[in-house]
């Protein structure tokens, strides 16, 4: 009877009766695994040994292993301060001196594109933000396959970006593991057979996990391959000046492109180069045929990021705008970018010096060879693990580390460990 179901159902713990309601939701929600990257920093955090070290997530460190604000950076947040400037929204472009310098770094000033004016260029919510505008942009303008081409391997990051904008990942050949460097017959071979009008994305400089880049010839190959097979070029340029430590030199694979008639897309970040990490700070630009297209695209970027974010935040655009633009604040960043740049080479070459001390036989001439941030180690899986268990030393389990991590206090016992595991 009605009364006796009523008592059972009373009789229940309350949990029970909840728990068989309908769910609002689809799906049940199983535990996602852990960010790749930024899981190995939550595991670091939990080791008690003293010696242990982040290698894990790419963010530069001095050489005491502490997160570093340039001097530059202190210097335009108290010119910013002084002003006492408003805080209202900013159009949903961003800040329009900020567009305007942010690509003039990139393309050069002097560039025809910029003379002319056929390009746009907004501000994003660094690096990944600008991606994903990208991607966005990609997915309801690009008339081609809707196919992104990445380099084998790529930054993680990449697949889910474009991948949850609509688009699909491809793969072209790049990083060759019987060498520890870049795979130009590969790419060369993989990007002859990519479909007419597809997206290949390119990093720009100081590739992201391999720090394998190509050399001018072999960009210019790339370029006139690229050119022939009639593809879309979404340059990445998250490490202008953190490659060579010289910014013109770090874009050269861009401007090479624009000078050969490439209209790309291209994503800038300011998080490594001015260490504005968590300002969220970059650009979004668009090379177009004419300076009438590129009002036209404006329009539509405004009504795409509209939606998203209304507008992007103010502060980090403010600090790179003063250090791109007042001439004292930009010599000191070009003097610091270049410290940063150096100090990730000197580690390189007192890592390879501490593991042939160690008694290393093996060839590490790659750890030297490779550029900007990281190094591809070669070790395997295995052997991170062991590095992780027995030295506290955290990184990804593709045997990639942020040279940014490495200090001359801690590069002989990263040696040690890494001899440990590879003897
Ligand atoms: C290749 C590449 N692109 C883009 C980014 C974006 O970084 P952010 O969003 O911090 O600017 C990174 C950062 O690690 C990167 O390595």
């Amino acid at each position: 009877s009605f009364r006796n179901i009523m008592e059972l159902l009373l009789s229940l713990p309350l949990a029970v009766v909840l728990d068989s309601g309908l769910s609002f939701w689809i799906k049940m929600f199983v535990m996602g695994p852990p960010d790749p990257i930024l899981g190995v920093t939550e595991a670091f955090k939990k080791d008690t040994n003293p010696k242990k070290m982040n290698l894990g997530v790419g963010a530069y460190r001095d050489d005491q292993g502490k997160p570093f604000v340039l001097s530059c950076v202190r210097k335009a947040e108290a010119l910013i301060a002084a002003k006492q400037l408003d805080k209202e929204y900013l159009p949903i472009g961003g800040l329009g001196e900020f567009s305007k310098a942010c690509a003039q770094l990139a393309l050069g000033s002097d560039n025809e594109v910029l003379k002319t004016g056929r390009s746009i260029t907004v501000q994003t919510i660094s690096g990944t933000g600008s991606l994903r505008i990208g991607a966005n942009f990609l997915s309801r303008f690009h008339g081609g396959p809707r196919d992104v081409y990445l380099p084998k391997p790529s930054w993680g990051n990449h697949t889910p970006i474009f991948r949850d904008a609509g688009m699909q990942l491809k793969a072209y050949r790049y990083y060759d593991p019987s060498t520890c460097g870049f795979d130009f017959k590969g790419a060369l071979e993989d990007i002859s057979k990519i479909p007419e009008q597809s997206v290949i994305l390119l990093h720009a400089c100081a590739h992201n996990p391999t720090g394998v880049d190509p050399k001018p010839e072999q960009w210019k190959e790339i370029a006139e391959l690229v050119k022939n097979r009639n593809l879309l070029v979404f340059f990445d340029m998250a490490y202008q000046g953190f490659a060579s430590g010289d910014i013109d030199r770090d874009a050269w694979a861009v401007r090479h492109f624009i000078e050969q008639g490439h209209n790309i897309v291209l994503s800038q970040s300011f998080a490594k180069n001015m260490g504005l990490y968590g300002e969220r700070v970059g650009g979004f630009t668009v090379v177009c045929k004419d300076a009438d297209e590129a009002k036209r695209v404006e329009s539509q970027l405004k009504i795409l990021i509209r939606p998203i974010y209304s507008n992007p935040p103010m502060n980090g655009a403010r600090i790179a705008t003063t250090i791109l633009n007042t001439p004292e604040l930009r010599a000191l960043w070009l003097e610091e970018v270049h410290g940063m740049a150096n100090r990730i080479i000197k580690m390189r070459e007192q890592l390879v010096d501490g593991l042939k001390k160690e008694g290393s036989t093996h060839n590490w001439q790659h750890v030297i060879d490779q550029i900007g941030m990281f190094c591809f180690t070669g070790l395997k899986p295995e052997q991170v693990e062991r590095l992780t268990k027995e030295f506290s030393v955290y990184m990804t389990k593709d045997g990639r580390i942020s040279m940014a991590g490495v200090s001359s206090g801690n590069v002989a016992y990263l040696a040690h460990g890494i001899h440990a595991v590879t003897k």
